[in-house]
């Protein structure tokens, strides 16, 4: 079957993309680690905050190359459960510099039809003002629908999965009626597809308690580019191997 008959519908406006990118195929939901950032930084003879502050550009180029391709769902690993261990200072920049990130950027998502919203534990380690821009980018943007921007904020997956039972217990949730479904009904976002994709920068080959109940059958690359160097472009090389793939879900290829 010749190749166009299989994009009836579809050609991609960013020239950029490859043509060997097969737009019937696109993952609905791609989820990224955003790592690297202390060792671009180190690299540079910087400090660390620079990495993160730098990361910034990186995921507008992200999202704008998620938008570009048709993702309908974007997560993006913004700070662990884990990460409350770094230095003080670092903390502390990146609570500032993520509620900055919401204040600079909140706009801009908005009108390119971007949904934002959280994944992760609002505890009392997440200083209030930081909560409350969270609610307003959530709120600004709730009605949008072309991308939803999970970022996940004090996000860990074994978190998610203990804060789920928890809510199932005080639910009164009776033993019989816990099933996957039951479970997935109790996550942070019930309604988030799966990811088909997760990519994780740096050239690291682990997850990091990244959506452990989500990935069960995602595709995982890992470029190694570092965060703050990452664009589009890279985006475009990971959807090149995820088509690449074949999924079988425990299943036979058909
Ligand atoms: C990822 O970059 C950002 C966060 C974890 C917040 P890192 O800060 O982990 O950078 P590396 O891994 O030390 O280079
Ligand atoms: C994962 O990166 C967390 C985020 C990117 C927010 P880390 O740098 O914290 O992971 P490890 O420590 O290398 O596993
Ligand atoms: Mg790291």
């Amino acid at each position: 079957m010749p190749r166009e008959s299989k994009r009836p519908f579809q050609t991609f406006t960013d020239p950029t993309i490859p043509s060997e990118i097969d737009p019937s195929r696109i993952p609905t939901h791609v989820a990224c680690v955003m790592d690297g950032n202390g060792r671009w930084a180190n690299a540079r003879g910087l400090p660390r905050t620079d990495g993160h502050a730098a990361g910034e550009e990186a995921l507008v180029d992200c999202v704008d190359g998620a938008l570009e391709l048709g993702v309908s769902w974007l997560t993006l690993y913004a700070f662990s459960t884990e990460n409350w261990k770094r230095p003080v200072d670092e903390v502390r920049f990146l609570m500032g510099f993520n509620e900055g990130l919401l204040m600079r950027r909140r706009d801009e998502l908005n009108e390119k039809g971007v949904r934002i919203q959280f994944a992760g534990r609002r505890d009392w380690r997440v200083p209030k003002r930081v909560l409350k821009r969270m609610d307003e980018a959530t709120e600004l943007t709730k009605n949008n629908r072309r991308l939803t921007l999970t970022m996940a904020f004090n996000y860990g997956g074994r978190a998610e999965i203990v804060d789920a039972v928890k809510a199932m217990v005080a639910d009164g949730v009776s033993a019989s009626k816990v099933s996957e479904q039951q479970i997935r009904n109790y996550l942070y976002h019930p309604e988030m597809p799966d990811p088909d994709l997760v990519v994780r920068t740096s050239g690291e080959y682990r997850i990091s308690n990244f959506l452990l109940w989500q990935i069960a059958y995602s595709e995982l690359t890992f470029p190694e580019v570092l965060w703050p160097d990452f664009r589009r472009a890279d985006l475009y090389q990971a959807v090149l191997e995820y088509q690449q793939r074949e999924r079988r879900y425990g299943g036979l290829e058909t």
